[in-house]
């Protein structure tokens, strides 16, 4: 073929060219700068989350651990997860196009088939069905028909009169609490809250060994540790903080997300609680859950989507207490598949004032604090 000779003369001509080009010294071409927003350009050994946002590759491995219920270690080697020591590495890598592939070929979702529909939380997945010992919980009863749902900006707008009103939220701007949090290790550790109106929080866990801090403020977000440099939260996790801190000031409640929809009544600890979903877009939905007799959120679902699947957190909201006029929950446990934890306040202040450069990333990390003499 005419085009085809063509095309070897012309690969003929540039490989002579090139090894013209090799034979001059400092002619050889610089590869092209990586770009460090691409999984390839941050990590050393990407191979098939290759053109996603490298933002994505951590909370992908999060995805997986939980699928499987592994630790990191399970496929990595300490200190150098680009290593590929580890056959079970090479298994994830096969495993991961084998589920791209199915849902490729079956599916119109590329998320419709992922680790976890074959693994369910374990290595090997089951292949043989379990016995029914008396043990298996039975189906929930069925959710409520649609007819006998209340519309969305009633259980919202009765969420916020059970709070005190939107006008009395108004006048809270800020918000300093002290309390423990348990979960992170065997004793309950204490813990600190600063908040202000207009999604700034910042919450400090006072460890044995350090301190944690989890900031976020109207641009983003960021995490602290005693030691190390902090780091900025990736668009998902400051997503997720933001929701977090603007349902601290809740008045504008049903500006946060574009559309609600009313979808069941549930029974969250032996109560009834109507289940809303809330869209924004390009962004996966959240679920608030509201007491249907006191009107209060008691439960929200948030997700980040990852190449591989969705990552889900759970926050549970409860002990709300009367203060200058509006209700505020003095405990909260957030769950999410590798583990959960759960503030519970002691002593709450409202009004206070909160420096508004307490929630900016400081420039250095904190210094150690001196071994005791
Ligand atoms: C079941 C196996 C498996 C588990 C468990 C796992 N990973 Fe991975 N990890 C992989 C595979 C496979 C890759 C390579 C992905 C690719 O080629 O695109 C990878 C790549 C990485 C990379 C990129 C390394 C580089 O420089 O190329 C990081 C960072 C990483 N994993 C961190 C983690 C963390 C943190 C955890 C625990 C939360 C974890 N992994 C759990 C299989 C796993
Ligand atoms: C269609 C079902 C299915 C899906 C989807 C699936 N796997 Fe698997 N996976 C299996 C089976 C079956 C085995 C066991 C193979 C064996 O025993 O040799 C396995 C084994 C593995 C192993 C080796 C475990 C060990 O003990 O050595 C790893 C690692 C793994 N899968 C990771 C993944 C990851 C990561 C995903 C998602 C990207 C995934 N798998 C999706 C069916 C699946």
């Amino acid at each position: 073929m005419p085009t085809r000779a063509l095309a070897s003369i012309a690969a003929a001509f540039v490989s002579l060219v090139s090894l013209v080009a090799a034979a001059e010294p400092a002619a050889a071409p610089a590869p092209p700068p990586a770009d460090p927003s691409k999984a390839e350009g941050r990590f050393k050994n990407i191979q098939v989350l290759k053109g996603y946002p490298a933002d994505d590759v951590v909370p992908s491995m999060q995805f997986i651990s939980a699928s499987l219920g592994v630790d990191c270690d399970f496929c990595h080697v300490e200190r150098a997860p680009e290593k590929d020591d580890k056959k079970e590495k090479g298994t994830a890598r096969k495993m991961m196009a084998m589920t791209q592939a199915i849902n490729k070929e079956n599916f119109d979702n590329p998320h419709e088939v992922t680790c976890v529909s074959c693994h369910r939380g374990a290595p090997k997945p089951a292949v043989i069905p379990a016995i029914d010992t008396g043990e298996r919980p039975h189906s929930e009863p069925a959710a409520a028909k649609t007819a006998e749902l209340p519309a969305a900006s009633a259980v919202l707008d009765k969420y916020l009169q059970a709070l005190g009103g939107a006008d009395a939220l108004s006048k809270i701007a800020s918000r300093t609490q002290k309390g423990k949090l348990t979960g992170f290790g065997p004793e309950p550790v204490p813990v600190d809250v600063a908040s202000k109106a207009g999604l700034k929080r910042l919450t400090t866990v006072h460890n044995p060994h350090g301190e944690n801090i989890t900031a976020v403020n109207e641009h983003g977000g960021w995490l602290g540790n005693t030691g190390r440099p902090p780091r900025d939260m990736t668009s998902a996790e400051s997503d997720g903080a933001h929701l977090d801190a603007a349902l601290l000031y809740p008045s504008d409640v049903k500006k946060l997300f574009k559309e609600f929809e009313v979808k069941s009544v549930d029974t969250i600890d032996g109560r009834k609680a109507t289940k809303l979903v809330a869209k924004n877009e390009d962004k996966p939905p959240a679920e608030l859950w509201f007491d249907e007799q006191s009107g209060l959120l008691v439960r929200m679902m948030r997700y980040v989507d990852t190449p591989l699947g969705t990552n889900p957190t759970q926050v549970d909201i409860g002990d709300y207490r009367d203060a200058d006029g509006v209700k505020v929950p003095f405990r909260w446990t957030v769950a999410r598949p590798s583990g959960h934890f759960t503030i519970q306040i002691d002593d709450s202040r409202q009004n206070v004032p909160v420096d508004d450069a307490s929630f900016e990333k400081p420039a250095a990390p904190p210094p150690p604090s001196p071994p005791p003499s």
